[in-house]
């Protein structure tokens, strides 16, 4: 298809009997509905219809009226739809990810429902029903073919489990997405059901075993309109000093895995998690001694697009772009050339248990903070408050061959360790952390006991100013427990986070 012009988006004659305004496709949606969109991390999200449904809910409001729906996603999306739904309370209920600042505060002010869940198991969960009936799928796509086929956007996510199981489908074509993402796509249509379920033949990051288009009953579309706007993600902070210290600890560390003959030369897939610091690695991989490295993940960011164009990486898997608004301006207008390169699969095969264990991916995930026993808390302040969800970080840490956590050793401004005795909620176990990673050093936690942990996180990642009373929490405990196995002081442990809230909560009011 050579052109990108609107009308030639949509080439099947059915389907453009059903072209509309993002207006008349949101005035079919009913209060109360469950809708499944797409987008992940701030790709390939829906723009138009949620943005219009924002101003039908505000005037129901308006008039008094009750208007809520719940809404499921790949991941997280973007101001137009987490933004806008929340903006005007429009939301009752969402799941499985999101970090939009105005969702999260509706979430921790109890003014919304939040089911956040590990991704890879989204699509069997609404498959078998246990969330209720499915509505609607709106869905952002790049193209619809003559014969019906359909061109994904810049994100697969969710978006066929929510086209089989939706009663209806509306969706956005958009005409900012490049024609060039044909071919990108691998969707796999072979995933049966338990317990007659055949392996799934994925045995190499690179290799195709669906089709490159999302399959769509042509009775089910109810609404099909034009968009042409980018996706708009958050831009990604410079690595400052601290997050060049962690990837400069983590590619130390695997140089060393490699020269124990613990890691190939080329390292094994790699998947790298979403926020600052993991971009910074990505980034330090660059300069780093590997080659011919390749990646099993969920997201493609700016830092593994350059990875794949200096030629340190040849081909990543994923589910989703995430690419900083410089990002997208620089990589979506040649994205022909990283065709053959990158395949983006449904977030039930990206982040799928088996093929990571089979892969065996090297996970690095940030991190909020961890325990001096190994413990990791990727998803809550204080215990309380969400700040974005689990996402893939469960998926990957628990089956991957390395699972690395990382962040820097302090947190708002340094008046918070991120090293603590007991961490205030548990998204990873002990048992699901290999290694635990700040700018301070790094913990290598593979074969030990709870002690010998405790020991080396508090010496290697906790920072200076905090050590001390670190180390005096787990002398006391060792000797107040009796040398149990995984000493704890609870009323102390827990007193740890209250005592530095308020300083905490002070600061972030102070910079708002
Ligand atoms: N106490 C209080 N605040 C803390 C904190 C702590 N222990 N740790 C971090 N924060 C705050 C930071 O100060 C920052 O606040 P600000 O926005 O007001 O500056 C905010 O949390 C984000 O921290 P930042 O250092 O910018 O982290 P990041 O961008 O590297 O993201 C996570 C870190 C943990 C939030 C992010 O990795 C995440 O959401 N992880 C869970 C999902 C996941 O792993 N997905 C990947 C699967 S592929």
């Amino acid at each position: 298809m050579p052109s990108s012009s609107r009308g030639n988006r949509v080439q099947n004659a059915a389907i453009a009997q059903r072209v509309m305004s993002g207006e008349e496709a949101a005035a079919l949606i009913q209060p109360g509905w469950q809708i499944g969109m797409s987008g992940f991390t701030g790709s390939g999200y829906p723009k138009a219809v949620p943005m219009a449904l924002a101003r039908r809910i505000t005037d129901a409001h308006l008039r008094g009226q009750r208007f809520k729906v719940n809404v499921f996603t790949g991941a997280s999306t973007g101001p137009e739809l987490d933004g806008a739904l929340a903006m005007v309370g429009g939301m009752q209920m969402r799941l499985p990810y999101q970090s939009d600042p105005i969702t999260r505060k509706l979430i921790n002010a109890g003014e919304m429902q939040y089911t956040d869940m590990h991704l890879s198991q989204v699509g069997q969960i609404v498959e078998y029903g246990f969330l209720g009936k499915l509505d609607l799928a709106l869905i952002e796509v790049t193209a619809v073919l003559e014969d019906g086929r359909v061109v994904p956007s810049t994100s697969v996510g969710n978006n066929q489990t929510w086209i089989d199981c939706a009663e209806k489908v509306i969706l956005e074509v958009n005409s900012a997405q490049p024609m060039e993402l044909e071919g990108m796509h691998d969707l796999y249509y072979g995933l049966g059901r338990p317990p007659y379920r055949d392996p799934i033949p994925l045995t190499s990051v690179s290799q195709r075993i669906g089709e490159p288009y999302l399959r769509i009953p042509v009775e089910k579309v109810i609404g099909v309109v034009h968009t042409d706007s980018t996706d708009r993600s958050s831009p990604f902070k410079a690595p400052d000093e601290n997050s060049r210290k962690i990837a400069a600890n983590i590619l130390e560390f695997l140089d060393n895995e490699v020269k124990k003959g613990r890691l190939p030369p080329s390292l094994l897939p790699l998947q790298s998690g979403v926020g600052n610091i993991a971009n910074a690695v990505l980034y330090g991989l660059e300069k780093g001694p590997f080659n011919d490295l390749t990646a099993y993940t969920e997201v493609i960011q700016d830092g593994l697009v350059s990875l794949l164009q200096s030629g340190k990486m040849i081909s990543a898997s994923a589910t989703a772009f995430s690419l900083s608004p410089d990002g997208t301006a620089q990589v979506m207008p040649r994205i022909g050339e990283f065709r053959d390169r990158i395949v983006l699969r449904s977030q039930e095969i990206s982040n799928h248990p088996g093929i990571i264990r089979r892969l065996g991916v090297i996970a690095m995930n940030g991190m909020i903070e961890a325990d001096i026993y190994g413990n990791v808390n990727s998803t809550h302040i204080m215990g309380s408050s969400i700040m974005n969800g689990i996402g893939g970080s469960g998926d990957f840490a628990r089956n991957g061959f390395l699972s690395i956590f990382m962040a820097p050793s302090t947190a708002q401004h340094g008046t918070i360790s991120t090293i603590v005795p007991m961490v205030s909620h548990v998204d990873h176990t002990e048992h699901d952390v290999s290694v635990v990673v700040t700018e301070q050093g790094l913990a290598d936690l593979r074969g030990l006991s709870p002690t010998q942990r405790a020991r080396l996180i508090i010496e290697n990642c906790s920072h200076p100013e905090y050590r001390a009373a670190l180390q005096d929490y787990y002398n006391r405990s060792y000797r107040l427990a009796g040398g149990k196995h995984t000493p704890h002081l609870l009323a102390e442990s827990l007193s740890w986070h209250s005592r530095y809230q308020r300083t905490g909560k002070m600061l972030r009011q102070e910079t708002e």
